[in-house]
C-alpha cells in the first residue's frame, strides 16, 4: 500500500513524501520594496522535511497585492531574496514551488503604490472589508480589465514565473483559488462579462486557461502547478453549480498537461473525484474538514487513492517538522492565530521541533 511517507515523482522532480506544506500569507516581507526576508528563509527551511512546500501567495505585479508586506516576484531585488529562501530550502533537502497570487478586486487603493486601482473581470465589487495599514475598509468597485489589461495580466504571470525559476524555485503553482483574480473570472457573481471572458463556463474558465497555458509555455508544464477551490466562498463568490466550470477548465488545460492540480476542497467530494478523473497529473489535496484543521486522519487519503499527496496549513505553521510528527502519531504544537499575518519571528520561526 501507498502511504503518505513514501516519495512520488512530480514532473520529473522526487518528492521525499507525500506531504506538502499549503501556501499561506504571512505578511512579513518586510525586505526592501516588498521581499522576504532572512527570516523568511528559516522559517521555510525549518519545513523542508514537507515533500513540497508551497509558499505564501506572492503578487505576480504590484496591482496583484491585496493585503499588507506579502511579498513580490517581480523585481530584481525580490528575485534576489528569493534565491536566498530557495537556496535554504534546498539545501535542507526540501522542494519549494512559489504561489503565484493576483487578489484581483481583494484589495485596496491605500495598499497599492502610485494610485493603482484593484482590478477584476467586471466592475463589480466584493461584500466585505480588506485590512489596510489604517484599518478594516469597504473593498472598492474593481477596474475592469480589458483586452490590453488582460493581456498584460497573463504576461506579468508568466514573467513572475520566470522570475521564480531563476530565483530557484522548483515550479510555481498559480493561485486560482480562494476567490483571488483566476477565480473571479470563474465565477459568476464577480464575472458579468458578455465577450469572450465570461457568460458561458467555458468563457469564465477561459481567463484561468491562459494563465496557466502561458505559464507552462514559459516554465515548463512540468513545473507549474494550479490551485483551484471550488465552490469555495471566500472573497464573497457565489459558484452555484460550479462543476461544468471546472471541467470545462480542466478540458482547455488538457493539451498543457500541467503537473499538479491542488484542489482546496470545500464542498463536496464528489467534485474532487470527478477532477480527479479528469485530470492527468498528479492530485494535491488540502482536504475538506468540519470544525477542525487538517489532521492525521487525511493521511489516509493517500493510501486510499483519493489523492496523490496532502496538504497541510495550520498545522504546518505551528510544526516544522511536521511529517515526523505525523509518522509519530503526535504530539502537535498548537497554531497562534494572533501571529498568523505581521510582526516577526514570533509565531514564525519560534515553533520548536519535537525533542528541540
Ligand atoms: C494564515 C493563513 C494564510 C493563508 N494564505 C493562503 C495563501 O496565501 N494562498 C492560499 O492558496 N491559501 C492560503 N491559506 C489557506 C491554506 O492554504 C489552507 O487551504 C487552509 O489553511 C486549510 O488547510 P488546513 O486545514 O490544513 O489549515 C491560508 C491559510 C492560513 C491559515
Amino acid at each position: 500500500m501507498t502511504t503518505a511517507f513514501d516519495p512520488i515523482d512530480l514532473g520529473g522532480l522526487r518528492l521525499a513524501n507525500r506531504i506538502a506544506m499549503a501556501p499561506m500569507t504571512r505578511s512579513r516581507a518586510h525586505g526592501p520594496g516588498l521581499s522576504p526576508t532572512a527570516a523568511t528563509a528559516v522559517y521555510y527551511a525549518q519545513r523542508a522535511s514537507a515533500g513540497l512546500i508551497v509558499t505564501e501567495g506572492i503578487q505576480p505585479s504590484a496591482v496583484g497585492q491585496g493585503y499588507p508586506d506579502t511579498p513580490g516576484l517581480h523585481s530584481d531585488g525580490q528575485v534576489a531574496a528569493w534565491r536566498a529562501v530557495t537556496e535554504a530550502v534546498h539545501a535542507a533537502g526540501g522542494r519549494i514551488f512559489a504561489q503565484l497570487m493576483h487578489t484581483g478586486r481583494i484589495g485596496h487603493p491605500s495598499l497599492l503604490p502610485g494610485g493603482l486601482t484593484p482590478v477584476g473581470p467586471s466592475a463589480v465589487a466584493a461584500r466585505g472589508q480588506v485590512y489596510t495599514a489604517d484599518g478594516p475598509r469597504q473593498f472598492v468597485v474593481p477596474e475592469p480589465l480589458d483586452e490590453d489589461g488582460i493581456r498584460q495580466t497573463v504576461a506579468d504571470h508568466v514573467s513572475a514565473a520566470r522570475n521564480a525559476i531563476a530565483a530557484g524555485f522548483d515550479g510555481v503553482e498559480v493561485h486560482g483559488a480562494n476567490g483571488y483574480l483566476l477565480h473571479q473570472f470563474l465565477a459568476p457573481n464577480a464575472n458579468t462579462r458578455t465577450d469572450a471572458w465570461g457568460g458561458d463556463p467555458e468563457s469564465r474558465a477561459r481567463f484561468a486557461a491562459e494563465v496557466v497555458t502561458a505559464v507552462a509555455a514559459a516554465v515548463g508544464a512540468h513545473r507549474t502547478g494550479l490551485r483551484l477551490s471550488p465552490g469555495n466562498t471566500l472573497g464573497d463568490i457565489d459558484e452555484p453549480d460550479p462543476a461544468p466550470t471546472y471541467l470545462a477548465l480542466l478540458r482547455a488545460l488538457e493539451p498543457v498537461g500541467p503537473a499538479y492540480l491542488h484542489i482546496m476542497e470545500t464542498g463536496e467530494r464528489n467534485l474532487t473525484l470527478e477532477l480527479r478523473k479528469r485530470f492527468g497529473g498528479v492530485l494535491i489535496l488540502n482536504a475538506r474538514t468540519v470544525g477542525r484543521p487538517s489532521g492525521p486522519q487525511e493521511l489516509a487519503l493517500v493510501e486510499d487513492g483519493t489523492a496523490d499527496l496532502v496538504s497541510y496549513g495550520t498545522l504546518f505553521l505551528a510544526n516544522p517538522d511536521l511529517p515526523r510528527r505525523l509518522r509519530a502519531g503526535g504530539p502537535f504544537n498548537t497554531p497562534d492565530r494572533a501571529t498568523y499575518y505581521g510582526g516577526g519571528e514570533r509565531g514564525y520561526t519560534d515553533y520548536p521541533a519535537l525533542g528541540a
